[in-house]
């Protein structure tokens, strides 16, 4: 059964107060329309039509898809209008499935249970209890037993907020917007929605009223968490679900064998994959995919990238890491920076000041201050003295340094590529090497001290 999703995400968020359409601010890294389709395709043969209007631009651009197409809506005249321009896109007998480009939380979880619910006579309608259900329209049920919270009884209509009667205001069921039924009918009821409402809009939420007359079912569905059906209309709300959400990152990372220094002071931005018994200090971040083996211990303030950390690292405070193989009993930082397509290979070490790039450092290598190593092969033991730099680029080109196994490289010393160091080779302090050095050769490209006796400084002139 193929099922067709409708976004809809056409609205201006004008409490966002922003240049940016609404659903292109980001939760969690990744703009909250982003995470609406990334739930809707755990969906199978699904495909996704997206309703936009304000911003219409910057969507199309930034969120693309072969399995998603746009349609317009030039004017925004309520839920039902926009839902309507989307019916041209509903393939034969699928499933039609509504969401909002605003409400990013929705589970796959609830998707699945919504799908379920559908049949052929029988519409599923996603419904929370609130204890303030202001703004939202109430869930009118045929027998509410006690108003209070009920979800008693079949659904009858939904009222809006601003149609609602005093008594209808109490009611604390609420329409969610998430809706699914088959397609055929939605095709068939949609033109029968009028704008004869307090707002003058034609609202999709009527739909349930016409279902019910002509017999069809109406399955209501709850989420497991409020936050999952929760919209964002400003930036304090924004930042609320941020922080729910970051939350229940810091409780999977938890449960799953991790100590957090402070589970409300880390921030997961992407997919972080971890083994077990790691320990994350305060004011992480991980970025895009990153995944831990087990044993790791990460200092506080590190924002680690699309790279890969195995077991028993030493990860210390104030690191930078991107698009990074980190190896086993491996130790970093604190303060170092490796940049995208570093290797450390296991029980190298890397320490304060040091920044990498395009670098491979062999088994058991040291670079222990202040150096900048890029298009760099480094062998196993190589021991790289403070403030030695690969001076990778001419102006024009990038070029390779190569050291050797066991070599020796003294400190500050400046390594202009293309260069290579052979094997168990040693390098003198201060020394701008630019040709090769054999295995084992001592190099030595400085010039010699010489000791003046007998001299007086420069005095001021008068
Ligand atoms: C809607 C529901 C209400 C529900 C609430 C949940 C209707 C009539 N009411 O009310 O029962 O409790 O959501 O949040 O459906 N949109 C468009 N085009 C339009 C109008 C809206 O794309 O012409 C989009 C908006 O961008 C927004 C979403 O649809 O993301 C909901 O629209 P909004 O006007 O906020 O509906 P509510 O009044 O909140
Ligand atoms: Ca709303």
């Amino acid at each position: 059964m193929s099922t067709d999703i409708i976004i809809l995400a056409a609205g201006k968020g004008t409490r966002m107060k922003s240049a940016k359409p609404k659903v292109l601010h980001c939760l969690a890294g990744k703009p909250l329309l982003q995470h609406v389709i990334d739930a809707a395709r755990t969906v199978e043969d699904a495909k996704m039509a997206i309703v936009i209007g304000h911003g219409s631009e910057q969507v199309r651009e930034q969120i693309t898809g072969s399995d998603l197409s746009y349609v317009e809506q030039a004017e925004q005249l309520g839920t039902a209008h926009a839902v309507l321009q989307a019916v041209p896109a509903l393939r034969e007998g699928s499933t039609a499935l509504i969401l909002y480009g605003d409400v990013p939380l929705i589970s796959t979880e609830t998707i699945a249970q919504m799908l379920a619910a559908v049949a052929d006579d029988a519409l599923a309608l996603l419904t929370v209890t609130l204890d303030n259900p202001t703004g939202y329209g109430r869930i009118v049920r045929d027998s509410q037993g006690s108003v209070q919270g009920s979800v008693q009884g079949q659904v009858t209509e939904i009222v809006e907020q601003k149609d609602a009667s005093a008594e209808q205001l109490l009611i604390q069921e609420v329409n969610t917007g998430v809706l699914a039924l088959p397609g055929e009918l939605l095709k068939a009821w949609l033109p029968k929605i009028g704008n004869d409402n307090a707002q003058g809009e034609y609202y999709l939420t009527d739909i349930i009223a016409i279902a019910r007359e002509a017999g069809v079912r109406i399955e209501t569905c709850q989420p497991q968490s409020a936050q999952e059906v929760e919209g964002v209309n400003n930036r304090l709300q924004l930042a609320d679900l941020e922080r729910y959400y970051q939350r229940e990152q810091a409780n999977i990372l938890m449960t799953n064998g991790n100590t957090l220094a402070d589970p409300s002071r880390i921030d997961v931005r992407g997919q972080l994959e971890t083994g077990s018994d790691n320990f994350i200090d305060v004011n992480c971040v991980f970025e895009g995919k990153v995944t831990l083996g087990s044993q790791i211990r990460i200092g506080p303030n590190c924002v680690i990238s699309n790279s890969q950390i195995a077991d028993g690292a030493e990860i210390k405070a104030n690191t930078i890491i991107e698009d990074t193989t980190v190896g086993a009993n491996t130790t970093v930082g604190p303060f170092a920076r490796l940049r995208p397509g570093t290797i450390l290979e296991e029980n190298a070490k890397v320490g304060n000041f040091v920044e990498t790039k395009k670098a491979i450092v062999g088994k058991g290598s040291k670079i222990n201050h202040l150096s900048y190593v890029g298009d760099a092969e480094l062998g196993q033991g190589v021991n790289v003295g403070a403030g030695t730099i690969t001076c990778n680029y001419d102006g024009v080109n990038k070029s390779l340094t190569e050291i050797g196994d066991n070599a020796f490289i003294g400190s500050n010393t400046s390594l202009v590529a293309p260069v290579k160091i052979g094997a168990g080779a040693t390098v003198g302090a201060g020394s701008t090497i630019n040709q090769t050095v054999a295995d084992e050769q001592l190099a030595v490209a400085r010039a010699k001290q010489k000791n003046i006796t007998g001299w007086s400084r420069p005095t001021k002139k008068s």
